[in-house]
């Protein structure tokens, strides 16, 4: 059997290095080999938001990459269709295999179905119902058409059933970004907030030793279009964390090089620069973010990955977002994330509270560590089942 699957952006990475894994393990394991070629569409080019995790997580280069690099959606998708084809036609696989919500899946399982391909979607079945996010028209139009819909939680599997997907489709094998947190957990632990901040830092020489993990800190990353491209959303929350949160507690924000544009050129950065109390962090790697998350008070994001990771972590996650396709990490269903849109006085009551929280390291059902063999066994078992 040949699978080729695709990577194009930094959240599709930490879901992509188990899969990996899984097959060699099988490879080892089993007469039948599978052979395994890994395409990078190149969305994500930074050394810091692409290479860097290559190298942490393990995973061997990419046997091909598309070189697509930024541009609007239209550019990003259909470069990625073009280049892709070339890929497909040529080395025949039987399976495409996609995750996450990026623009590469709807670029690459278009592709591959009209070259009557299978395609498996690892990490189907979410839904937003925000029609204005990119992704979840990426997510809607791959579910829409791949072969088998591998999902992350229950919740997941019924969406798609209520979209009227057959049933054989659907298989519920967990969440496949927390097999890689639970491979990586004791390297992240074994290192230092402060090394953290000097090998990261923007704006500090050197760190004044404020942050601590006794004393604690808040953590932040915004990267959303309905967070950052408008300068009437992005200020108040800036205004927020340098007025009412930096006052009494260090902030490391991690910088998505979007944002930073944005906040350059609304003028916004050099105050944020020259806040004593908030370290503006480049783009961390998988296991500095995952110690930061380890041991920060609270986290104020709009990543759907950072939702995922507190939840099981136990970090109080405050997401800066209106609604969510992860409703399973949200606190009525048990997890550590609530919603507080953009509304300061929202953000302002719950970051309170989430002071006042402690750890609640919560893990849903096959949020286990084992999700990547699983999705291997699907696809092979479907490849013998159905044909
Ligand atoms: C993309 C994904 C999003 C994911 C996010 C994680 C889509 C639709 N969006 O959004 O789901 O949560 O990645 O980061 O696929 N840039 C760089 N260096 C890079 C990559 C990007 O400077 O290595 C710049 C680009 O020039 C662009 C901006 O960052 O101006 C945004 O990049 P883009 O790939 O368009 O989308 P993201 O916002 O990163």
């Amino acid at each position: 059997m040949k699978i080729i699957s695709v990577v194009g952006a930094r959240p599709n990475f930490m879901k992509i290095a188990p899969f990996i894994k899984a097959i060699e393990k099988y490879n080892q394991n089993s007469q039948e080999k599978i052979e395994h070629i890994l395409v990078h569409t190149g969305q994500h080019y930074d050394d810091r938001m692409s290479r860097a995790f290559f190298e942490e997580l393990e995973i061997p280069d990419a046997e091909i990459n598309l070189g697509i690099g930024s541009g609007t959606h239209a550019e990003q998708v259909g470069y990625t269709m073009i280049e892709f084809e070339k890929v497909v036609k040529e080395n025949k696989p039987d399976w495409v295999v996609i995750v996450g919500d990026v623009n590469a899946i709807l670029a690459c399982s278009v592709t591959a179905k009209k070259e009557h391909i299978k395609c498996c979607h690892i990490e189907a079945g979410l839904r937003s119902g925000d029609m204005t996010m990119p992704e979840e028209v990426n997510r809607l139009v791959a579910d829409r058409i791949s072969d088998l819909l591998l999902t992350p939680d229950r919740l997941s599997s019924e969406n798609l059933l209520k979209e009227g997907v057959p049933e054989y489709k659907i298989k519920f094998t967990g969440n496949i970004m927390i097999d890689t947190l639970e491979n990586n957990r004791k390297k992240a632990a074994a290192l230092n907030i402060i090394d953290i901040i000097n090998q990261n830092s923007v704006n500090k020489k050197e760190s004044d030793l404020k942050v601590n993990e006794i004393h604690g800190f808040a953590v932040m990353t915004l990267h959303r279009p309905s967070n950052v491209d408008r300068k009437e959303v992005l200020e108040p929350i800036v205004r927020f964390m340098l007025d009412e949160v930096c006052p009494e507690l260090p902030l490391l924000w991690t910088i998505h090089p979007r944002t930073r544009k944005m906040l350059d050129s609304f003028g916004l950065l050099d105050e944020i620069m020259a806040n004593k109390n908030l370290y503006v962090l480049e783009p961390l790697g998988y296991l500095e973010m995952l110690k930061l998350n380890m041991h920060a008070r609270v986290i104020l994001t709009d990543s759907g990955g950072l939702q995922e990771e507190c939840t099981v972590l136990g970090t109080p996650c405050l997401t800066l977002r209106w609604n969510t396709e992860r409703p399973i990490t949200l606190t009525e269903h048990g997890g550590a994330s609530v919603l507080v849109g953009n509304n300061i006085s929202r953000i302002r009551e719950e970051y309170h509270s989430a002071l006042k929280k402690g750890r609640t390291p919560v893990s849903p059902e096959l949020w286990d560590g084992h999700t990547a063999e699983r999705c291997l066994n699907e696809i092979i078992d479907f490849s013998k089942n159905c044909k």
